[in-house]
């Protein structure tokens, strides 16, 4: 069931999401040659509490950490840990979810560790060049596939993998509510966009193969290949005209739409 939320609501998922946007930019300001994934989940955890908010993927499901810090060939929910030190070169993406007076926030962003190859920055470019393109379709009237065609035309198109065992999704009181938001699908098919609807916008989106698994710590899943892959993520509110209105930005996405 999709639940629409009304202008009281999505001001407390703004207040939400406008933190989040300052955790992930602080983080990204901290990450670094030598930091472990583990200073990266404390760092967080802190701020999110010091402002009042929850850090909503600790213990989700049995997640034993505050965020999620992939890595490389790592798609999405790799671990922190004390002994993961990033290292030059690397890309590390950071998933966020958080709740701040019982609403949810989900933002991810993947970011550089000093000095990256070509390779990963076109990488990063294009997932997040894949987000603004399902962003655009993300308007009343239209149907989730729209917004999960045009994504996967934008990435297959360039020779990009668009990972299909995991989704975007709707997002309110809880971190996951309906309809999930494939990265792939069918134009003109899925449930109808309204006014109120909130989801998430999540393309993950790999250098090779579009095929995952899970290791075998029950969590992070890497892609077949072992080729880099990427994760971009805002929460967005359907509005009656136009573009959608971005939660975790605090501008809201205007004069931030790169296509
Ligand atoms: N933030 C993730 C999402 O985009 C969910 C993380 S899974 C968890 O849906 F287990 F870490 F919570
Ligand atoms: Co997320
Ligand atoms: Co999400």
């Amino acid at each position: 069931m999709i639940i629409i939320k009304n202008l009281e609501q999505i001001a407390l998922m703004r207040s939400a999401g406008h933190l989040l946007y300052d955790v992930l930019q602080y983080l990204a300001g901290q990450v670094r040659p030598g930091i472990t994934t583990e200073d990266v989940n404390r760092i967080a955890d802190e701020m999110i509490r010091k402002h009042g908010a929850i850090p909503t993927e600790l213990g989700y499901a049995g997640y034993p950490k505050s965020i999620c810090a992939s890595i490389d060939d790592e798609v999405v929910h790799g671990i922190p840990s004390p002994n993961v030190r990033l290292e030059e070169g690397q890309i590390l993406s950071m998933d966020l979810t958080l709740s701040l007076n019982g609403w949810q926030a989900d933002s991810c962003l993947t970011v550089p560790v000093g000095e990256i190859s070509q390779k990963k920055k076109d990488l990063i470019r294009v997932t997040e060049e894949c987000f603004w393109t399902g962003y655009h379709q993300a308007v009343n009237g239209n149907r989730i596939g729209d917004i999960s065609s045009a994504v996967q035309r934008y990435a297959e198109s360039r020779g990009y993998g668009v990972v299909r065992d995991l989704t975007g999704h709707g997002i309110g009181r809880e971190m996951h509510e309906d309809p999930s938001v494939p990265n792939f699908g069918t134009a003109g098919h899925g449930p109808r966009l309204r006014p109120g609807m909130t989801i998430c916008i999540e393309p993950m989106i790999t250098a090779g193969t579009w095929k995952v698994h899970e290791l075998a710590d029950g969590w992070t899943i890497v892609t077949n290949d072992h080729q880099p892959a990427s994760h971009y993520e805002h929460t967005v509110v359907i509005t009656k005209e136009g573009d959608p209105e971005i939660l975790t930005l605090p501008d809201g996405g205007k004069g931030r739409q790169l296509l």
